[in-house]
């Protein structure tokens, strides 16, 4: 039941696996419904997963990792449902995105990750195992010659199913020793790894380091110039972006990141962030990295993300917090509110808070799609300056609910 390969004329350049058509174009791989849910507290349903797929999809993220399959039943079924969905729009220029499902190195694993990603157009198998002298020592309880022996059968065995891109990467590769790394990669790409992903699992390396580990491993390992090189920082010690874009100078071009940054402990990499600099800064400072995303839903998806998993933006976050920009608009202000797909909704801030006014809620309001007379918008604006008093920050769902609680009051 699978589509043949991509064709050979895409927007982008990276539908067949191993092409490298674009040497500039980095991947944007979004890991928010699978290392994001790992945040205490995020969990998300089926459903809301497929809404938060499908913006990833309209956003233009390449590679969207929908879960980890043989964690749990509706693990599996949310993934499978993404790849039978999301995995089969393919927009007029030829664009969906890949699909990808997380398994460790086992056949229980790495079988039932194939059958809920094998329905998407672009599948693709992420297959991990740990090998820093401490993971492999306490948690594997094995040799570095059984690691990497159960890394090749398991990338070939991902291969045997029939699926043609297939993702490895060496957890804790952050504190793994070099030689070990050059090793374990270079037998996987033999196995038939396409993407090599390289995870500084607890955010322990400083930007110079992860850049030259990325560097060193492009270097040294034999045949990785016919795969992809990709980047996964946790933000344990606030660096993750930073890693994240040197990694990128360095040769990656697969960029792992989440919506908002959620995950486990400090989180992830954000997405924003990473895109808004190679942005911003791509052309001139960072060697003429681009990305395919479309930054103008960027605030749509962070909202999103925001209101399903219950994580609340910090109001001072970079690029899609409420108090980013716009204060000091043009002294200040390096991104247009316009460019992430923020609306500007008064001349004080984009988002309303404590300090709006009824000008600036009716506005707001009338953007969503409610005329309300001005009765109704009297009791909804003091409503809504009691709901600011504690949130700060007024979402468009709260106003939603605000203006439903008016209309429908008996
Ligand atoms: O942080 C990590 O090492 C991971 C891998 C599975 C990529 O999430």
């Amino acid at each position: 039941d699978r589509e043949p390969p991509a064709p050979a004329k895409v927007r982008r350049p990276e539908y067949v696996p191993n092409r490298i058509a674009d040497p500039n174009y980095v991947r944007i791989f979004d890991t928010t419904l699978r290392d994001g849910e790992q945040s205490p507290g995020a969990s998300l349903t089926s459903k809301e997963k497929l809404d938060i797929a499908r913006q990833l999809s309209k956003l233009g993220v390449d590679i969207i990792e929908a879960g980890f399959p043989a964690a749990s039943k509706d693990d599996f079924e949310a993934v499978r449902m993404i790849a039978k969905e999301v995995g089969n729009a393919v927009d007029a220029d030829g664009y969906v995105p890949v699909i990808c499902g997380l398994s460790r190195c086992n056949e229980n694993d790495v079988r039932t990750a194939w059958e809920a990603v094998k329905y998407a157009k672009r599948p693709r198998i992420h297959t991990f195992i740990a090998t820093s002298p401490i993971h492999m020592e306490y948690k594997l309880r094995k040799s570095k010659e059984q690691v990497i022996g159960i890394a090749r059968n398991m990338v070939k065995f991902a291969r045997s199913l029939g699926c043609d891109d297939v993702e490895f990467s060496p957890e804790d590769a952050g504190r793994s020793e070099r030689e070990f790394l050059y090793q374990i990669l270079g037998e996987v790409i033999k196995a038939g790894a396409t993407t090599l992903n390289i995870p500084d699992t607890v955010g322990y390396t400083v930007p110079k380091e992860f850049g030259q580990l990325i560097a060193d491993i492009k270097a040294n390992t034999p045949g990785i110039e016919n795969v992809i090189i990709s980047t996964h920082c946790q933000n344990d010690l606030g660096l993750s972006t930073a890693n994240t874009l040197a990694g990128a100078c360095a040769g990656a071009r697969q960029l792992e990141v989440t919506i908002n940054g959620i995950g486990e402990r400090a989180g992830n990499a954000s997405l924003e962030e990473v895109v808004m600099t190679i942005k911003c800064r791509g052309e001139h400072e960072l060697g003429g990295l681009h990305t395919g995303i479309n930054t103008r839903h960027i605030s749509m998806t962070s909202t999103m993300v925001e209101e399903y998993t219950g994580l609340h933006v910090q109001p001072h976050k970079a690029i899609v917090g409420a108090d980013g920009m716009l204060k000091h608009k043009g002294t200040y202000e390096i991104i247009s509110p316009e460019d992430i797909g923020f609306e500007r909704t008064n001349e004080a801030g984009i988002v309303l808070g404590k300090l709006s006014g009824r000008h600036a809620l009716r506005r707001r309001l009338q953007e969503l799609g409610y005329e309300l007379e001005d009765e109704q918008l009297e009791s909804i604006f003091w409503r809504f300056k009691a709901v600011a008093e504690q949130k700060k920050r007024v979402t468009d769902a709260d106003l939603r609910a605000l203006v439903s609680d008016e209309v429908f009051q008996p």
